[in-house]
């Protein structure tokens, strides 16, 4: 299967590092223009150096905005007015005590990981539609499924990010535009590898740290391995392409078996 995104324009949120950087790298890859996104310039062309040596071919766009805020949305309107390809990946992670989560942080993740991705939505989704042509993702988690104790309000922004999807590709359908949920699993993004060392024998390479980390904390997985973030970027790209055109209100799983489950 040759994938060929020739000629569309994607915007990745949160594409300065980790799974969103490498979303970003694998859509220019694949001969799309790549909006980079991120809240400061300086990230934003750190990233774009960064990708430019890994895939010197890449078109890619500065779109330095909080996009969680209407201010940054109507920023990255103006940077990137037409958008082909939606992929909302930006999202923030940690854990707290439930009893203890305050309702400024209950809305806070609201906010960044559900409402920032509506107002894009809202926002490309209508040109998408006219055009006949569209794709929107939104990058959940395995943590949108099986809930942590630790990580409710995480849980709940993930979930609702599946509600979000499944509602956007109704309101699309039969216009040839297709939205779709990824559901990330445990992924080797920056600050990992020192967390797993904090639980695990530091003088073990990487790989057998990882391993024992994953037999220990993490058995529920079937990879028994964190996943690379290309993995997830792997998906990304074939559901931006034309060969998947009929994907649509799906979540698909590139969770390393995580979540047990034989549907998505
Ligand atoms: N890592 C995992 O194991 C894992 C597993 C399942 C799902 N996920 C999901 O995958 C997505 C990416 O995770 P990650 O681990 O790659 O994240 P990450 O390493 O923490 O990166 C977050 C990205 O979001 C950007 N960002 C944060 N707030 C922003 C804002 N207000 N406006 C614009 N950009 C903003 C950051 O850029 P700047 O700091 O430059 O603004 C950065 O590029 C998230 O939705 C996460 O929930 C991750």
């Amino acid at each position: 299967m040759k994938i060929d995104l020739s000629g569309r324009a994607a915007l990745v949120t949160g594409s300065t590092q980790g799974i969103g950087a490498a979303i970003a790298a694998g859509l220019a890859r694949a001969g799309a223009r790549v909006g980079v996104n991120g809240r400061s310039s300086q990230r934003v062309d750190e990233s774009i150096a960064r990708l430019t040596k890994e895939v010197p071919e890449a078109d890619l766009l500065p779109v330095a905005a909080d996009v969680t805020t209407e201010e940054g949305a109507r920023l990255a309107a103006q940077a990137l007015p037409q958008v082909d390809i939606l992929v909302n990946n930006l999202g923030i992670f940690g854990s707290e005590d439930p009893l203890r989560i305050t309702d400024d942080e209950w809305r806070r993740y609201f906010e960044v990981n559900v409402l920032a991705a509506v107002r894009l939505t809202r926002l490309y989704l209508p040109g998408m539609t006219e055009r006949g042509w569209g794709r929107v993702q939104y990058i959940a988690s395995d943590s949108a499924v099986v809930i942590p104790a630790e990580m409710i309000h995480y849980g709940m922004s993930k979930t609702a990010l599946l509600a979000v999807g499944r509602g956007f590709a109704k309101q699309a359908a039969g216009t040839g535009v297709t939205v779709n949920s990824v559901i990330a699993g445990p992924t080797h993004t920056g600050g990992v590898e020192d967390f797993v060392y904090e639980l695990v024998d530091r003088d073990l390479p990487w790989d057998e740290a990882q391993r024992a980390f994953m037999r220990e904390y993490r058995p529920q997985s079937l990879l028994q391995r964190l996943i690379e973030p290309e993995e997830i970027a792997n998906m990304v790209v074939y559901l931006s392409s034309d060969q998947a055109s009929a994907t649509t209100g799906g979540a698909l799983r590139v969770d390393g078996g995580y979540v047990d489950s034989i549907l998505p």
